[in-house]
């Protein structure tokens, strides 16, 4: 099993970026985190971050075929990008988003994400601690996948 795990713009400067809003860590130890959780579960994980949209559109195809599920923060791109919403749904993969902040409680304009709507589901506003929960998710989701696949396969040779 493998996981990719996308980030956005500007989340490269966690922990220098408005701390008042997305605490003290950085995403290096947010990965670190990340990682620990995957090696208990004996789950093969990557990280990927770009600042630029087409990098990211680019990063969601690379994972056909090579991923089983996706975590992704797509940053401001979350309200603006039909790019990243499109491979999304073309990734046809579990696909689980995250953010940091609540973005309901913010701007107007962060509370429409256009990538929620072909994803798995979306975790927000409990800090880093909402990749950790994404994790749990992704590790529950693709679980199930894998069951189904193998009640599926003893059906098919009974
Ligand atoms: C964010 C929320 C977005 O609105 C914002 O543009 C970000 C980070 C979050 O994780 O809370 O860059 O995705």
């Amino acid at each position: 099993m493998k996981i990719v795990v996308i980030q956005g713009p500007n989340l490269n400067l966690l922990g220098h970026r408005e701390q008042n809003i997305y605490g003290p860590m950085k995403l290096e130890e947010i990965h670190t985190q990340m990682e620990n959780i995957a090696k208990q579960n004996k789950i093969e994980i990557e990280f990927f971050q770009s600042n630029l949209e087409g990098e990211i559109v680019d990063k969601v195809q690379e994972c056909i075929g090579d991923a089983d599920g996706i975590i992704i923060n797509p940053a401001a791109y979350t309200h603006t990008s039909i790019a990243i919403r499109d491979a999304v749904a073309a990734a046809a993969m579990p696909v689980v988003e995250v953010h940091i902040s609540n973005i309901h409680r913010r701007e107007e304009f962060r509370s429409k994400s256009l990538i929620a709507p072909v994803c798995a589901g979306q975790i927000v506003g409990f800090g880093p601690f909402g990749y950790h929960l994404a994790m749990i998710s992704m590790t529950q989701i693709l679980g199930e996948i894998q069951a189904a696949k193998e009640a599926q396969k003893v059906q098919a040779e009974a």
